[in-house]
């Protein structure tokens, strides 16, 4: 097991497979955009099944890929295919923004894909244009009804929320559950370098239920796993569900069991840690299984207890979170 020096255990692993998106959403995306790394510093698919392995040996046993966006990576139905018969993983998981999910989808599925999140902020075509400085909101739609038709239960829908810009939405995002079975979970708007987040932009947990409670006043809390991100919550009857991503202000790190993998090879051991070891350049210098477990051991062993706050972070150090993974 890879524990830290406060006992969390560490089983959920998100993997980064591109550095590239078809959307250049604002709060995710620098407005000059992102230097990418040139295509041999990005792991293989049999460099990432030869980690991913080593993780799920060492207790991991849900993996998640992100990116950029993963569905742009040529051949990723052969990494889902790869990546889903390892065993001893449970899940197998995609984030996405559903650009490319429509036409994928029917592959992915029989890969062995698990669970799917797809992110959506507003349901507004030309707010949709503003915030993704892109288009193609109806694309996004339809790649939420067609894995709610393949069967993924529930389909996430990430909605990040930014003050001024989709606030005004949360209420049509609850009604959408009404009669819709998917989880909306609303996150609340992270920091990164060159996204444009200030304070005034930010909108908080608390202002969010505050707002949706004046609506629905029995809105009601449901239980969550312990390591969940998201609180969850249902208004009385409807199909769906609500959640809340509290990452800024009731910050779950005590909880965390999360490592994250770069794109280019990189062990973050904190989304918000400057902290990094490039297993790739260990993996491409010969090195072991044995001593990569122990580089991977001993920078869970350095992770902190915690990220520095919301305030802090604005001033700190950190890739965009396009090269992170979201
Ligand atoms: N704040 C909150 N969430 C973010 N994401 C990306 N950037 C941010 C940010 N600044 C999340 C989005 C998306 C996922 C890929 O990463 O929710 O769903
Ligand atoms: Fe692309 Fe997702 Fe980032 Fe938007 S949030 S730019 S869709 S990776």
């Amino acid at each position: 097991m890879f524990v830290d020096r406060f006992g969390r255990k560490h089983t959920a692993l998100r993997i980064s497979i591109t550095e590239r998106c078809n959307l250049r959403c604002r709060y995710c995306m620098p407005e000059e955009g992102v230097d990418l790394s040139p295509r041999s510093d990005l792991l293989t698919f049999e460099e990432i099944e030869r980690l991913a392995r080593l993780f799920v040996c060492g207790g991991v046993d849900k993996i998640r890929l992100t990116g950029g966006e993963p569905l742009v990576r040529k051949h990723v139905e052969d990494l889902v295919e790869m990546l889903g018969r390892l065993p001893g993983l449970d899940t197998l998981a995609l984030t996405t923004n559903g650009m490319l999910l429509p036409r994928k989808l029917p592959r992915l599925r029989a890969a062995g894909l698990d669970a799917i999140n797809i992110s959506l902020d507003t349901l507004v075509p030309e707010k949709f244009e503003t915030i993704t400085r892109r288009g193609g909101l109806e694309n996004v739609l339809q790649a939420i009804e067609m894995a709610m038709a393949y069967g993924y239960d529930p389909v996430k829908v990430n909605c990040v929320v930014m003050r001024g810009v989709n606030d005004d939405e949360l209420l049509d995002f609850v009604e959408w559950t009404r009669h819709v079975p998917i989880a909306v979970r609303f996150i609340e708007y992270m920091p990164f370098q060159g996204n444009g987040w200030s304070e005034t932009g930010f909108f908080s947990y608390a202002d969010m239920l505050e707002r949706m409670g004046l609506f629905y006043p029995d809105l009601q809390r449901l239980e969550d796993d312990p390591n969940a991100t998201a609180r969850t919550w249902r208004v009385p009857g409807h199909r769906g569900t609500i959640g809340f991503i509290a990452s800024m202000s009731e910050k779950f790190c005590g909880s965390c069991n999360r490592l994250r993998l770069t794109a280019d090879g990189s062990l973050k051991v904190c989304l918000f840690g400057q902290a990094e070891v490039s297993l790739r350049d260990m993996l491409r210098g010969g090195a072991s299984d044995r001593e990569l477990d122990e580089a991977i051991r001993n920078a869970v062993l350095r992770k902190q207890a915690a990220h520095a706050g919301m305030l802090q972070l604005v001033d700190q150090e950190n890739r965009p979170m396009i090269l992170i993974g979201g």
